[in-house]
């Protein structure tokens, strides 16, 4: 905790998973008083209990300390926990509907709870991804069911960490973003944001809204685009890990985000790239642009089940082994992870999958069911598989012992969907060794 003099605010958390528990417990960490709520029973008796529903490195020490320190509580009582804090923040889900739409009726209820328990001034801030004027949208709700004619301030607070890093991105990030609409609200979220070291850019609501989504956007459209040039290094023989760093060399592009592999995942990416079609569908403009970025997507992961059945013969009865589940190492979330769309395809091919994932097999049950056997570890996985499927790179498969590698595989078959080897060593252990744009 910063030891400079600053303000303590009281805040509250609407919503205690990925974004409200670590960007709570950061703001508590910096000397805030924060109340986190949820509404699922199972997941406030759990952090009561010392235990972090999520894996997030790092998470649970930052919060034991702010519980021991008296700044960090968890609560299902929504409404108590409205009176007792001045700036309450919307971190609830907004996931994608039928038709790719964020689903705002979360958000909607969340608003609607606050209206009805709110008894003095509030500011409220949504720290959800919405599109633009859902910051209108909030401030109607608030208006409409609070009967006490409370004042309100809506504030959009986009948020930008990473799963797997969230920490270190809330609290050293590139910047925290605040679209408000008055000084009154600026102060207050300026004061709320002091002790961090980054910058605090200030903008309206609507632009701060936009900025989320576009700065999601141009993430997933860098992807695709490597994805797209990795084909056709495929097509002509170049080497897509020396092209991406011949392109970020280049500091008006930079380095990131230019890795080639089986396309994004996630609970982010997919559902922001799309909902930005749809606003700019709403507001008659045509983003064909990211309709390509989510179409080479899908293409990337249809790209690898080739590449995968014709490294194997394509034939059914054979057993794969699968490394990693989670949509990217380090977390725990399977939301719209590549692994799903390629394990169902496989499935329906007749292949069966041993898969090892070290964080996600309690969360991949829920989404893969008995699609794939969860093996203990990661040569558990290989033990008479014809090949081996890289779907995660996890940093404990960067350094295996290639030797029991080769033995517990019938086959020495290796299908890599994020680049995790240098072909030519991989050659030289004497592997049938697949990637991604390599020639
Ligand atoms: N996960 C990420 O990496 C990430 C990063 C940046 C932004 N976001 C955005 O942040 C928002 C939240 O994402 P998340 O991944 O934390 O979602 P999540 O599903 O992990 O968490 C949302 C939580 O809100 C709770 N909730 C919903 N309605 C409630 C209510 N009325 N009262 C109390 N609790 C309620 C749910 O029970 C759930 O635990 C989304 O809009 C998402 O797009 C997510």
């Amino acid at each position: 905790m910063p030891t400079h003099k600053h303000f303590r605010h009281k805040l509250a958390f609407i919503g205690a998973g990925y974004v409200g528990l670590v960007s709570g417990t950061c703001l508590s960490d910096i000397g805030h008083k924060v109340i986190l709520v949820d509404r699922k029973q199972e997941t406030v008796d759990k952090l009561r209990r010392g235990l972090v529903p999520i894996y997030e490195p790092g998470l649970d020490t930052l919060i034991k300390k702010n519980v021991k320190a008296g700044r960090l509580s968890f609560t299902t009582d929504l409404a108590k926990a409205v009176q007792e804090s001045d700036i309450i923040f919307i971190a609830v889900q907004t996931p994608p509907d039928k038709d790719g739409h964020a689903d705002l009726s979360y958000v909607e209820g969340a608003a609607t709870q606050i209206a009805q328990a709110a008894d003095a001034y509030k500011i409220v801030v949504n720290k959800s991804t919405v599109p633009p004027t859902t910051g209108d949208f909030v401030a109607k709700i608030l208006a409409k069911h609070n009967k006490k004619k409370i004042d309100f301030d809506v504030v959009s607070n986009p948020e930008f960490l990473r799963e797997g890093s969230a920490i270190e991105d809330f609290m050293t990030g590139d910047r925290h973003v605040i679209g408000v609409s008055n000084k009154r609200a600026e102060k207050v979220m300026r004061e709320i944001y002091a002790p961090l070291p980054m910058q605090l850019f200030v903008t309206d609501v609507k632009s701060a809204e936009l900025i989320k989504y576009a700065s999601n956007s141009f993430l997933a459209t860098k992807i695709s685009f490597i994805n797209a040039v990795a084909q056709i290094c495929e097509l002509t023989g170049g080497n897509i890990d020396d092209v991406a760093k011949g392109i970020g060399m280049d500091k008006r592009i930079g380095s990131s985000f230019l890795k080639a592999g089986v396309g994004y995942g996630g609970s982010c990416f997919p559902k922001d790239v799309s909902a930005f079609v749809k606003i700019a569908e709403k507001h008659g403009y045509d983003f064909n642009l990211l309709k390509d970025t989510e179409s080479v997507n899908k293409e990337a992961r249809n790209f690898f089940i080739k590449k995968i059945t014709n490294a194997v013969g394509g034939k059914k009865g054979k057993t794969l082994a699968m490394w990693g589940l989670a949509f990217k190492p380090n977390t725990d979330d399977m939301r719209e992870a590549p692994s799903i769309t390629v394990v169902e395809s496989l499935k329906k091919k007749g292949f069966k999958i041993q898969a090892y994932d070290p964080e996600a097999t309690e969360t991949a049950k829920f989404v893969l069911g008995d699609k794939v056997s969860y093996e203990k570890d990661m040569y558990d996985a290989l033990k008479g598989a014809d090949a081996l499927v890289i779907m995660t790179e996890w940093k404990e498969f960067e350094t295996p012992d290639w030797d029991k590698v080769t033995k517990l595989l019938k086959d020495p078959v290796i299908i890599d969907g994020r680049n995790m080897f240098k072909p030519a060593e991989m050659e030289k252990l004497g592997f049938v060794y697949h990637s991604i744009g390599r020639g």
